[in-house]
Parts: structure tokens; C-alpha cells; sequence
């Protein structure tokens, strides 16, 4: 064992169970996408092993994009504030877009980079999340998809992290 995996409380999500959900969700998306103009656009840092994954799994043509936002210090409790520390570009006409993002948690995040991605007029915008955590939402917004739906607990691992750390974790834990 790792030093980071000893302090892990337990596992929630297996590496397995990840991978199925991940290859189902890619099938759908080739279907529902096939012919169309696909950006997807992870929200750093959280979703980056969540979109290497899902990408990979996408068999039609796609673009891969990302932005940064910010809302959490060391603590887990979010701030509420919200700040977009990298963007993508002003234009998005013709593209259908998939936001890939690690957790829907109080919804502030996603609030934000929704709606500032849906001035730039683009066909199509979803919001595809791994995981729900349905008991701490504050914002008006849900997902179009989440692959997990999780209890009010904090969780670490596949690119989640706590101070940024377990990020590099297989799987999700709970601290
Ligand atoms: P929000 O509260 O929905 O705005 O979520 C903001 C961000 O907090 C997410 O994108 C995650 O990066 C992070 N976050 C929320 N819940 C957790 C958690 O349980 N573990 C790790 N990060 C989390
Ligand atoms: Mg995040």
C-alpha cells in the first residue's frame, strides 16, 4: 500500500465499477453525437483523469478542451466564490458541447461555467458529471447525466483531491 491509500477510510467506487460506467457513457455519446461538431470540456483539476478516461471511449470524432475554476482552498468546505482561472475560446457556434466535470457538489461551479458557455452560443450544451452529491446543492442546476450518485461525504481519488493530494488514486474513497 501506498502512504496515500493508508489514510483512505474506505473505498466507494472501485477502479471496475468506474471503467463499466465510463464505457457506457462513451458508447451513448458516440451514438447521441455521431455526425455532429463534439467539444468536450473538462473543469480543472478535478476532471482530469475523468475525461482522459471518457475521451477514449468517445469512437467518433471529438475536440478536447479545458477550463480551470476555482472555489476550494484546503478546506472542504466550498467558498462559494468562484473563479474561472482558464478559458476556452469566445466562439462557440456550431459546436455541441459536453461539460466533464468530477462532482456536482453545491452547484456554484458549475453555475458559472454553464452559463458563462452558454453565452457564446453554442448548438448544444450537457453537462455530464461522475459523480452526484444530491444532499449539498445550493445553486439551481443538475446534471444531465451523473454516473455515480453519491452520499454527503468527502471523497478523494480518480483526480479528486483533498489539499491536493490522493488525486492519482484508481479509485474513490472516502476520507
Ligand atoms: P461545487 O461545490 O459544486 O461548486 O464544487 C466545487 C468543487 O469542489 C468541485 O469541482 C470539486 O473539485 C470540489 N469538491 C466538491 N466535493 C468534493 C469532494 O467530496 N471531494 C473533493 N473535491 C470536492
Ligand atoms: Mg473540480
Amino acid at each position: 500500500m501506498t502512504s496515500a491509500e493508508t489514510e483512505v477510510k474506505s473505498v466507494l467506487i472501485s477502479e471496475e465499477e468506474i471503467k463499466e460506467a465510463i464505457a457506457k457513457t462513451g458508447k451513448e455519446i458516440s451514438e447521441k453525437y455521431k455526425g455532429k461538431k463534439l467539444l468536450v470540456v473538462g473543469i480543472l483539476k478535478g476532471s482530469f483523469v475523468f475525461v482522459a478516461d471518457l475521451v477514449r471511449e468517445i469512437t467518433i470524432p471529438c475536440e478536447v478542451d479545458f477550463m480551470a475554476a476555482k472555489s476550494y482552498g484546503s478546506s472542504t468546505v466550498s467558498s462559494g466564490d468562484v473563479n474561472i482561472t482558464r478559458d476556452i475560446a469566445s466562439d462557440l457556434s456550431g459546436y455541441n458541447i459536453i461539460i466533464a466535470e468530477d462532482i456536482l457538489d453545491t452547484g456554484n461551479t458549475l453555475s458559472k461555467v454553464k452559463r458563462k458557455l452558454l453565452e457564446r452560443n453554442p448548438e448544444s450544451l450537457e453537462l455530464i458529471v461522475l459523480l452526484d452529491k444530491p444532499d449539498r446543492r445550493t445553486a439551481e442546476i443538475e446534471a444531465d447525466k451523473a454516473l455515480f450518485t453519491i452520499p454527503d461525504a468527502f471523497v478523494v481519488g480518480y483526480g479528486l483531491d483533498y489539499d491536493e493530494k490522493y488525486r492519482n488514486l484508481k479509485y474513490i474513497g472516502v476520507l
